[in-house]
């Protein structure tokens, strides 16, 4: 027995020695000091053995195993490292080929306005204001003095999630947010999501975004509404954009107005675009009602403000020439890669 041990051992050595691939090395593992392998053969018949034979062989089988296992594991590593190099030599890689092109993402036309805005009030001093989009009846409606039942509700349908909770029809809303938590002077705009239950049209959307303004402080009056929402006009259209005021109805401004900007197109002579009119309509505002200073907490002797909000998606549409509102919530790429 101990010679078949050493002839196995010396086989053994041998061919680990000259193994040149790591299959034929796993498969030499497996036929020398695997379960079924020649060293485990032997092993089984030493119940045969005689009680002083039994450890002799017991020990040299056991260092034969540990020399084999330690010559594979050498030879294994040595066999890793050279299949290692072989791979890094074949995989060079060639740095004059052409790179894959990346398409960049780019901003959305409503965003790019939207910042614009921001930008422009951001120099006059207005802080940027944030307000949820679900929303108490209340903060849409009756703090703005559109108590239930008021008729100018009607133009505003809504998606209600209860009674007394529904998607906001107008930043507006955020109007009163504000004045419930800040002191005058309060300079903010808030820009954001609206909702109405409009169908889909060219100029109809379910969902759109305006842009609110509020100014509220001591002896605050038309001609700052006016001069602060001439100013935007010109920064967004040009230096020789004018605006008109028309009076209107808001239940929360007193007075209100709608504001005209000069047409893009024809710079005020009419033309196709403004329907010969040289003005198109682009947003309302007023001065803030009494009503709803008071129903904030604020002083309506001491303090008064003006408010506007204006649609941002027909802000984009002028200033692009885009003439179907759906275009903005498509996501047609062909059509957002033009900006
Ligand atoms: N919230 C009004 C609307 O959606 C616009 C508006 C805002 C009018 C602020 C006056 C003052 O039609």
């Amino acid at each position: 027995m101990k010679n078949e041990l050493e002839k196995i051992h010396s086989e053994a050595m041998e061919a680990a020695d000259s193994c040149d691939s790591i299959k034929a090395l796993d498969e030499l593992r497996v036929k020398y000091l695997g379960k079924k392998g020649g060293l485990t053969a032997i092993l089984k018949q030493m119940g045969k053995l005689s009680a002083e034979e039994r450890p002799v062989i017991g020990q040299l089988a056991n260092k034969i195993r540990a020399d084999i296992e330690e010559a594979v594991s050498k030879k294994m590593t040595l066999l890793k490292a050279k299949e290692q190099e072989i791979k890094l030599a074949k995989e060079t890689i060639d740095i004059t080929l052409p790179g894959k092109p990346q398409s960049l993402g780019k901003l959305h036309p409503l965003t790019i306005v939207s910042n614009e805005i921001k930008e422009i009030f951001m120099g006059m001093g207005f802080d940027i204001a944030d307000g949820p989009e679900v929303e108490y009846d209340y903060y849409n409606f009756e703090a703005l003095n559109l108590p239930p039942d008021h008729p100018a509700r009607d133009t505003q349908d809504t998606f209600y999630i209860t009674d007394n909770i529904l998607l906001r029809t107008q930043t507006s809303s955020v109007q009163v947010h504000v004045m419930e938590n800040k002191k005058p002077p309060i300079r903010i705009i808030s820009p954001g999501r609206v909702y109405r239950s409009d169908a889909v049209d060219a100029t109809h959307s379910p969902l759109f975004h305006q842009v609110e303004g509020l100014v509220v402080d001591k002896g605050i009056t038309m001609a700052d509404l006016k001069g602060t929402l001439e100013m935007l006009m010109k920064k967004l259209y040009g230096d020789d954009c004018k605006i008109r005021l028309r009076p209107h109805h808001f239940p929360f401004t007193e007075p209100s107005a709608e504001v005209d900007v000069m047409c893009f197109n024809c710079h005020g002579e009419g033309c196709r675009i403004c329907k010969g009119e040289g003005y198109i309509e682009l947003l309302g505002a007023g001065m803030v009602h009494p009503k709803v200073l008071e129903g904030c907490g604020i002083d309506s002797s001491v303090y008064s403000g003006f408010a506007f909000g204006m649609g941002l998606e027909r802000i984009v549409m002028r200033r692009y020439n885009i003439s179907d509102m759906r275009l903005l919530f498509e996501n047609d790429l062909r059509f957002l890669e033009q900006f």
